[in-house]
């Protein structure tokens, strides 16, 4: 019987899940419908506080403007206090033994459900995305649809790898069984620049593997985070195995981070967060903590002169422009060959001539805004300082639109080579650097120095090509003859390596493990 109630039901493990499918834009009816779903969100405005054992602290919080329009309110967020983080804290790991305990079918059948539920309400969510997080329709359509195929990715994970112990031998003829369970209290903390897909991926694989979570979701998106909560515990997580925290990252983590009953922490961000919690974690008392760390890159995208131009030219430019170059795995650097290069950078040049920038609410828009004025600022400085030691060869112009929101001009900057770069620019800059021929090795090897490791584009014809770069590559995710943003679910598991991240890959088949211990049983029969 115990058998029986283990095995997953057939819709939930399936050998033929397939992604869910995507809308076609391209389609007029398609896209008229959608337009009407969205207005109905156009003047909604949505709140955002602690959600502390299934309980709402009420109260005036901070004012939530779109990053496209700073006086267009989209909500109010209140701040999570010391008092919601310690009781946040005592009723996760008070509800953490009986989640782990439930059969794993029945933790998949609430991500399942959670899934058909982002995807019932796609017009709210799609709304916050777009007003809360500057993401273009077609980007937030892509992260609910990643939203959902994590879940549905992840339930299926988890009824294989923990659905029943795994048997070993037991040559002295005893029964040894290998399981998984819960590390306990997990806390996950993500970023704004995927609001919807990485908060729930991170959480979805938390609770799968059968951790009590504590979510913090990033300062700027906490709206669309609190209509995520709201949706799970309606598919049946139980609320007190699931709290948000919304507020500042730095004071909810130095209180959160240093108590010893956080087990583990999932954390996608930049590098120096990174390290930070990664220091806090080390310094305090009781058990050593899992980190999860995925964080930014110094992407590059090396062409060598058998690429073809028009798709090396189509591939850059969605690469270093779409979601306004505020992708973790969005391209920074182009190395093209000297004897290609005047004339890449010309054709890159027409095609961003045509880019449409502008408010993410118009469905034609290309490239939409900057998450928040820090940010936008963070762009000025770097484009101010790289002048220095380069020239920008192109901006393309901003309507007269954009004056009342965070935009930057989608810019292309040729510099003399990555040791000019402090770190990750999160932003659409595209820096061009040019390399003599045969010296394609010295490029690959400048590139790993950089120390980051998350995505790298090659364009080539050459199979032996192909084959070095692959080889000798230190990244992540090689992407060749295509574009490098956009990983799909169980398709291409997405995550960087040394200064990018610690690894397993999300949307793969290892991720849920580092969810999990081991348990190993020996039984004397
Ligand atoms: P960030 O590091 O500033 O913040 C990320 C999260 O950490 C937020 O929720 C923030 O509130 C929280 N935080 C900040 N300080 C903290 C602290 N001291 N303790 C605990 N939590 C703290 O990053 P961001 O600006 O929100 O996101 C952009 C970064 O994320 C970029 O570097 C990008 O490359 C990276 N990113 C990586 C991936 C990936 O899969 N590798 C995906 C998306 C984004
Ligand atoms: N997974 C996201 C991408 O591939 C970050 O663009």
């Amino acid at each position: 019987a115990a058998a029986a109630e283990l095995a997953p039901p057939p819709e939930l493990f399936s050998p033929q899940r397939r992604n869910s499918a995507g809308t076609n834009l391209s389609d007029p009816s398609v896209l008229q419908h959608l337009r009407r779903e969205l207005d109905e969100y156009a003047g909604k405005l949505w709140q955002a506080s602690p959600l502390v054992d299934g309980k709402r602290l009420r109260g005036e919080g901070r004012p939530v403007y779109s990053p496209y329009q700073r006086r267009l309110a989209v909500g109010q967020v209140l701040a999570s206090g010391a008092a919601e983080i310690d009781t946040a804290l005592q009723t996760a790991e008070s509800a953490f033994a009986a989640w782990c305990l439930q059969p794993v079918v029945k933790r998949a059948a609430c991500l399942q459900t959670a899934a058909d539920l982002f995807e019932r309400n796609r017009a709210e969510l799609l709304a916050l995305c777009i007003r809360e997080g500057g993401r273009t329709v077609s980007d937030a359509l892509a992260e609910l649809r990643e939203a959902v195929d994590l879940c549905r990715y992840y339930a299926a994970n988890a009824l294989t790898l923990f659905g029943r112990p795994q048997a070993l031998p037991g040559p002295t003829g005893e029964d040894n069984r290998l399981g998984y369970r819960g590390r306990g209290v997990f806390v996950c903390i993500s970023p704004w620049n995927f609001p919807l897909a990485i908060f729930v991926g991170q959480i979805a694989a938390a609770l799968l593997a059968g951790n009590s979570v504590i979510a913090k979701p990033a300062e700027q998106t906490a709206l669309t985070a609190m209509a995520a909560v709201r949706l799970l515990h309606r598919a049946g997580v139980p609320k007190p195995v699931l709290q948000l925290l919304p507020g500042d990252g730095a004071g909810i983590g130095a209180r959160l981070l240093s108590d010893p009953r956080v087990a583990g922490v999932a954390f996608t961000g930049s590098v120096a967060t990174a390290n930070l919690i990664n220091r806090q974690l080390s310094q305090r008392p009781g058990p050593i903590a899992t980190l999860i760390a995925e964080t930014g890159g110094q992407n590059a995208m090396l062409a060598d002169s058998s690429a073809h131009t028009e798709q090396l030219v189509r591939d850059a430019l969605q690469s270093a422009f779409n979601s306004a170059g505020q992708r973790c795995s969005a391209l920074r650097v182009l190395f093209l060959p000297e004897e290609t290069c005047d004339a890449v950078i010309e054709r890159l040049i027409g095609a961003m001539r045509l880019l449409r920038v502008g408010s993410p609410w118009d469905f034609d828009t290309d490239v939409g805004p900057i998450v928040d004025d820090s940010a936008l600022a963070a762009l000025h400085a770097h484009l101010l300082r790289i002048a220095e030691f380069g020239k920008v060869l192109y901006q393309t112009p901003l309507p007269a639109a954009c004056a009342n929101g965070c935009f930057f001009p989608p810019s292309l900057v040729r510099i003399p080579g990555l040791a000019v770069l402090e770190g990750e620019v999160f932003g659409p800059i595209l820096h061009v650097v040019s390399y003599r021929a045969g010296e394609l090795a010295q490029v690959v090897e400048a590139i790993n120095a950089s120390g980051y490791g998350l995505t790298l584009g090659l364009h080539t014809r050459l199979e032996s090509t192909v084959q070095y770069v692959a080889r000798h590559a230190r990244v992540g995710n090689l992407y060749v003859n295509r574009n490098m943003i956009g990983a799909v679910v169980g398709v291409q598991p997405f995550g960087g390596l040394g200064l990018s991240g610690t690894g397993p890959k999300a949307g793969g088949p290892n991720y849920l493990l580092r969810f999990a211990v081991e348990q190993t049983v020996s039984i004397n029969t």
